[in-house]
């Protein structure tokens, strides 16, 4: 029997997570741990490059967000969930791929220019966060993953990390395969406000919200802006709710809310209620997944346990191999 391809995502542990990570990320993880070997873990380390000054809501966060996976259907017979700062070997792989990678490939990163110049309320001017995307190399290449699920502002990442595999591999020896970044297909999804949607917009749908939040969440929502009366024709091209409809209504309400929009048939109100009532009963068992979890803390630490032991297993295999090749 041919092997799974192995595959290996993180996230940051930023708490509740909204619609636009899950349509973003969690949906496809969803799909993929039918078909991959799959690691998913919480780059808690992460959090530290850009949030060292204030450390106490990263072990909350953590605990919410594995409360969501395991909500939306990540099953732990699937796929391995784990916590990064429990693998203590992605500090050490991280340490020893410092040595080897060029300062100037951190400094040319994309991502790199542009969070130093947005996030300006941080000093971001430290070692740690210019070698953010070493130490997510070292979480990629010690599971060996091939594939690595990302959104398109990864990528430049998942390119550093592919120059530091192979130069680790010239430089020492052929340990690890070149991942490759797998574009996660994402549906366009805004904020209430029309914004990307975002926690710190304070414009996000979550996971957990309760049907009276999203019922309010919904008619708050702004739809086509040049539609001022009931009596305006509108375009649903350019409306956030409809773009909802999408997702969660069937062909028939999405017909009906299309031409009722474009003839002025029916008003916004209706329309968001409409999509209101299908989004409610399409999280409707994700809440239901949430709250037996909630009931059962002991066994979503179990599950984080068991998924730490599988990933240091892999862990420590390949840090043989990288200290044989190393040679130290
Ligand atoms: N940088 C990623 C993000 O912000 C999180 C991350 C850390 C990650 N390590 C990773 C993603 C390894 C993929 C693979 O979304």
């Amino acid at each position: 029997m041919k092997s799974k391809k192995r595959i290996l995502s993180g996230m940051r542990p930023t708490g509740m997570l909204h619609l636009g990570n899950y349509h973003g990320a969690l949906a496809n993880w969803n799909n993929m741990q039918e078909e991959y070997d799959c690691f998913f873990f919480i780059a808690d380390w992460h959090a530290l490059t850009s949030d060292y000054e204030k450390t106490d809501h990263i072990h909350g966060s953590i605990q919410e967000m594995i409360i969501d996976w395991l909500s939306v259907g990540l099953s732990p017979e699937k796929c391995t969930m784990f916590i990064q700062s429990d693998i203590k070997e992605h500090a050490e792989l991280f340490l020893l791929l410092c040595m080897i990678t060029p300062t100037p490939w951190l400094e040319r990163n994309p991502t790199y220019k542009e969070q130093v110049t947005q996030l300006s309320n941080k000093d971001l001017s430290t070692f740690g966060f210019l070698g953010y995307p070493v130490l997510q190399a070292a979480d990629i290449i010690m599971y060996k993953a091939e594939g690595v699920p990302v959104g398109i502002d990864q990528v430049p990442h998942v390119e550093i990390t592919r120059e530091i595999a192979r130069r680790f591999n010239y430089l020492y020896d052929k340990v690890f395969p070149e991942p490759e970044a797998i574009l996660t297909p994402t549906p366009k999804i805004l904020g209430i406000d029309r914004r990307k949607m975002s926690k710190s917009y304070n414009n996000a749908i979550f996971l957990a919200d309760t049907p009276a939040d999203i019922e309010k969440k919904v008619l708050e929502m702004i739809t086509d802006p040049q539609r001022k009366r009931k009596k305006d024709p509108g375009d649903p091209n350019i409306c956030n709710v409809f773009d909802f409809h999408k997702l969660y209504s069937d062909d028939a309400l999405i017909k009906e809310m299309d031409s009722g929009c474009r003839n002025a048939d029916i008003g916004c109100v209706h329309c968001k209620k409409e999509m209101a009532k299908n989004l409610i009963s399409t999280l409707a068992p994700v809440h239901e997944k949430r709250q037996y979890y909630l009931d059962r803390p002991k066994e979503v630490n179990e599950i984080i346990q068991a998924g730490s032991e599988k990933a240091r297993i892999v862990a420590q295999e390949t840090m043989k191999q990288v200290r044989d090749a190393v040679k130290i």
